[in-house]
């Protein structure tokens, strides 16, 4: 019979995967925490319309991206971003009562019809956090200082963080204007995606990709609108005051004034951790403020700002990590000793396995070293004297000791 294969754009994350996976998690866990972070998990699929009002829908993300189905006339969609998602369980939840900032972190698959190419899948993980209820740069400063910590956990330090201000929606409207108008004259040169974004969306020109746009926007009446700097004088000393803290934190950044990000919802700081190792889809990390996002959605008017980080990115930065073997095999042709054995040492916190299938003693010390770190052996004589011989499988240095005291490390 035909075999069936997995879908395009995804990936299994195997047993031999795994020591990477648990360490990514476990390091996430242990910095997010020590900055006051609780963990929530939010449901993976969620009405189609929290993105469509929270993602925005001029993004290619809502427009071309999303996985929507329908259920009892509902339209539901597998969330692409978890950002939405955390925002509708804090408003649910009544958490802008609780004292801020309200600090959440999560980890979990996300979903998104893209072109797949290394590095970009169709179901990816995230990595991520979102700080409700402080509008002051401090925090800015403090949720790029967790990405960075994060980071450098892994053993990370070689990426670059960009760093752009996409100021208020009032300096955006001018700037936005300033662009439209330098772009205008070209605007049949542009691609089909560059002529929508013209009419919804223009910061997100920006960000295309296509050569043809890419020279237009080279073009110095263009460049000076974008390098120019157009953002009112709060904004802007949001912005100084973020950048005066990374200096005294020690985090180097690159301004990137065409860092626009591909979601509606930012305001303000917007950055991007990106690596040389990683070829075209090169960001591990992507994030910003986003201070009308709780209102736009019902809530109550909060500020936040957060991150998020594919861990498929991570994982190959990280490369490999070898599977730990197990601490203990117990070696034995007495089944039901065998078992009691086994059971003891786990109750005792040791990995432990014993042979099923009764094997030949011979073969399960073959077996046992393997897979294990030592090999616990109950013979028919250790049994009768309440003790084993335990078999260091490195050094082959074996000793016999009472049953109730075995030490393995
Ligand atoms: P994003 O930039 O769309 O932001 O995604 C964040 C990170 O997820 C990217 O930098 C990348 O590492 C990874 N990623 C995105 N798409 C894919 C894909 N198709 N395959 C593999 N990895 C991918 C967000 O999702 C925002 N919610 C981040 C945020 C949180 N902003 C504020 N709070």
């Amino acid at each position: 019979m035909a075999i069936i294969k997995i879908q395009k754009g995804t990936k299994d994350i195997l047993p031999s995967d795994m020591p990477i996976w648990h360490f990514m998690e476990e390091k996430a866990n242990e910095v997010f925490t020590k900055y006051g972070a609780k963990e929530i998990r939010t449901p993976i699929f969620e009405a189609t319309e929290l993105f469509a009002r929270g993602v925005g829908d001029t993004t290619d993300i809502v427009n071309k991206e999303m996985y929507t189905f329908e259920k009892s006339d509902r339209s539901l969609t597998l969330r692409p971003e978890n950002t939405a998602g955390v925002v509708r369980s804090f408003i649910e939840n009544g958490m802008h009562r609780l004292s801020a900032p309200v600090k959440l972190w999560y980890k979990g698959p996300m979903f998104r019809y893209e072109r797949p190419q290394a590095g970009r899948q169709r179901q990816f993980h995230q990595v991520g956090i979102e700080v409700f209820g402080i509008k002051q740069a401090t925090a800015d400063a403090e949720v790029i200082m967790m990405a960075v910590d994060y980071l450098k956990s892994l053993g990370l330090n070689d990426l670059t963080v960009e760093l752009n201000t996409l100021g208020c929606p009032k300096c955006r409207e001018e700037f936005k204007k300033n662009l439209k108008d330098v772009i205008r004259p070209y605007l049949p040169q542009l691609c089909e995606d560059c002529q929508t974004r013209f009419e919804k969306n223009p910061l997100r020109l920006l960000d295309c990709k296509s050569p043809e746009c890419q020279e237009v926007y080279a073009k110095p009446e263009i460049q000076a609108v974008i390098q120019g700097d157009f953002i009112c004088e709060e904004c802007s000393e949001h912005f100084n005051e973020l950048l005066s803290y990374l200096d005294t934190l020690g985090i180097k950044y690159e301004r990137n004034k065409l860092l626009v990000r591909g979601l509606d919802y930012y305001n303000r700081t917007v950055f991007e951790i990106k690596s040389n190792n990683l070829g075209s889809q090169n960001a591990v990390c992507g994030g910003g403020r986003y201070d009308s996002l709780v209102k736009n959605l019902g809530g109550e008017d909060t500020p936040a700002i957060g991150f998020a980080m594919g861990m498929e990115r991570l994982a190959s930065l990280l490369g490999e990590k070898k599977e730990e073997k197990l601490t203990a095999f117990v070696v034995s042709n007495n089944i039901a000793e065998a078992i009691k054995l086994t059971e003891e040492l786990r109750l005792k916190g040791i990995t432990c396995e014993f042979d099923l299938t009764n094997k030949k003693f011979v073969k399960q010390l073959e077996k046992a070293s393997k897979v294990a770190k030592y090999a616990v052996i109950l013979g028919e004589d250790e049994i009768s004297k309440g003790e084993v011989t335990v078999k260091n499988l490195d050094t082959s240095e074996q000793k016999t000791v009472k049953r109730n005291n075995i030490v393995l490390n």
